[in-house]
């Protein structure tokens, strides 16, 4: 094999050719691995890969989660997700829809948030589906020294609801969205993690907040709080810190969770069919 690896822009992201994901050996395994944690974001290109094929290559970087939407799980393999704006011949929804159109990432909602999502592309719409990433690390970097020492021991509240979040809408399509959220609330208890986030592997230092998921910031009355988190919301989406993924049939891209916001941007309608196979690594504690 010929793996080349080329990065996608000046501050995050890689696009990997020259290898089969079906066959490659330790050797390109440690090659990817190496690239995902220096550029974040991979897209590895021309894949041809069956459900097994995925979550193998996906088990290789950690434990695979079971989803919470069983929903729309693969048939043959409950460890994929599909997202699709397909139906079936009966006009069912056969796929997830528009997931994760605020910034975000991913799990942060959890105790032990998710290191890694696998996204598979197997159609692509005529436009729009694109991808945006974030830098969190050159987010952090470019902080004043000032912010730096302010917000070194601090923790951002995180929260699946959205009821709790006035960051986000409500999509108007979810008709039972109040109960829904409200659901979720007793389910999965809001959470805290440190504002910096020191990366398990690589040492460094990330800012850890977006505007979908971390609703406050512990010890901070809800002014202050909402001030601090806006200014660095604001800062952390900066286009010198961004890449966006315009996507090809058969791309694998995946990102590092500890330290990529990201956000998808829609802007394809149905019968323009935008259908990919997601997979997600579990992680561990933020510190
Ligand atoms: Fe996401």
């Amino acid at each position: 094999m010929n793996i080349q690896i080329t990065r996608l822009s000046n501050t995050l992201g890689a696009e990997i050719t020259g290898v089969d994901l079906n066959t490659y050996d330790d050797a390109t395994f440690e090659e990817i691995n190496a690239a995902y944690l220096e550029h974040q974001v991979l897209c590895i290109r021309d894949q041809n890969l069956d459900p097994e094929s995925l979550v193998t290559f996906s088990e290789r970087f950690g434990v695979v989660e079971p989803h919470d939407n069983l929903k729309f799980t693969l048939a043959q393999q409950p460890k994929i997700l599909v997202l699709s704006n397909d139906v079936d011949e009966d006009g069912n929804q056969i796929g997830v829809i528009d997931a994760g159109d605020a910034w975000h990432t991913d799990h942060s909602f959890k105790t032990h948030p998710a290191n890694c999502t696998i996204l598979y592309s197997l159609k692509n719409p005529s436009q729009g589906g694109v991808t945006d990433f974030t830098n969190m690390y050159a987010a952090y970097d470019a902080l004043s020294d000032d912010m730096k020492a302010r917000i070194a021991n601090l923790r951002g509240r995180h929260s699946i609801s959205k009821l709790k979040n006035k960051r986000v809408q409500i999509s108007g399509a979810r008709e039972d969205a109040v109960e829904f959220y409200k659901r979720q609330e007793k389910a999965i208890p809001d959470v805290d993690h440190p504002l910096v986030r020191t990366h398990p592997v690589t040492g460094r230092k990330s800012l850890y907040c977006s505007p979908r998921f971390t609703v406050g910031i512990v010890g901070l009355d809800e002014d202050e709080g909402d001030a601090l988190l806006d200014e660095l919301i604001a800062h952390s989406i900066k286009p010198e810190f961004r890449y966006s993924h315009h996507w090809r049939d058969s791309d694998v891209v995946m990102w590092d969770n500890r330290c990529v916001n990201h956000r998808a941007t829609g802007g394809y309608e149905y019968p323009d069919i935008r259908h990919l196979y997601r997979t997600t690594v579990e992680g561990g504690p933020t510190g």
